[in-house]
């Protein structure tokens, strides 16, 4: 069963480049206020091997997602998933521009969450993904992936292509995540107020004086930002109720 739920949360990207570093924030973290979730990156993991993953696990109960971004041939793309699952993580990040057979081998290896990438927050994204990417969500929804990525510095087109999930249900269950908060020019909650579930957060938590309480801060930004909206939402009803 998943450990990442599908409401509104933090995750915080660890792309610092050391252990003693990241088990001081994962523990901190643990006791934050709010929900969060910790992403850990290539950086962290090439600086310091696969069993970061495992050390943060025991620094933590937050879920931990390994962001590979994997993009190889279904064979190995399992294989690295697998290496992660075992180390601890609850969740690999793929990219799903590779192919549905590479989403389907890692799916099938039921180790853990799968979260594909189907947009990203750089221009390039633009040029390359977005052309393809109302196909791709479709076929990972089809699939059954636990989460994707959409960009939080594109709001619109996190709320266009949240719209295109399906289950059978009626409302998706899969979660999204979306990463360029701060660093990369989003502000919090951008995207979750367009239909994202967890922002994504590295340098402006890992850099910050006071890692703990910025997280914290952030999460209750984003609430503002929700119940704001909601109150929006429930104005136009109670007005539309008098018309
Ligand atoms: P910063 O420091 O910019 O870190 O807050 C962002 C984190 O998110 C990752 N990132 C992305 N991941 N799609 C992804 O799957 C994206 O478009 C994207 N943009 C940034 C990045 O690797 C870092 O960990």
């Amino acid at each position: 069963m998943t450990q990442i739920k599908k409401r509104p949360g933090i995750m915080a990207a660890f792309d610092m480049e050391d252990a003693a570093s990241a088990i001081w924030l994962a523990e901190e973290l643990n006791g934050a206020k709010g929900n969060f979730a910790i992403k850990i990156g290539r950086p962290l993991e090439m600086q310091t091997g696969k069993e970061i993953i495992s050390k943060v696990r025991d620094a933590t109960d937050l879920p931990i997602i390994y962001d590979g971004k994997i993009a190889d041939i279904p064979y190995i793309s399992a294989k690295i998933s697998e290496i992660a699952y075992d180390a601890g993580a609850d969740a690999v990040i793929i990219h799903a521009f590779v192919g549905m057979d590479v989403v389907r081998e890692v799916v099938n290896l039921r180790g853990g969450d799968v979260i594909t990438v189907i947009e990203m927050t750089h221009p390039g994204s633009v040029e390359c993904l977005e052309p393809m990417s109302e196909t791709l969500i479709r076929n990972v929804s089809a699939i059954g992936v636990d989460g994707v990525v959409l960009p939080a510095t594109r709001p619109d087109r996190v709320k266009h292509l949240s719209g295109l999930l399906s289950c059978d249900c009626g409302e998706s269950e899969t979660y999204i995540i979306s990463p360029g908060i701060h660093a990369q020019g989003a502000a919090p909650g951008d995207a979750i107020v367009n239909g994202s579930d967890y922002e994504v957060v590295g340098r402006a938590i890992y850099q910050s004086d006071d890692p703990k309480s910025e997280a914290e801060r952030i999460y209750q930004e984003v609430l503002s930002r929700l119940e704001k909206l909601e109150g929006l939402v429930e104005s136009e009803r109670s007005g539309g109720d008098r018309k």
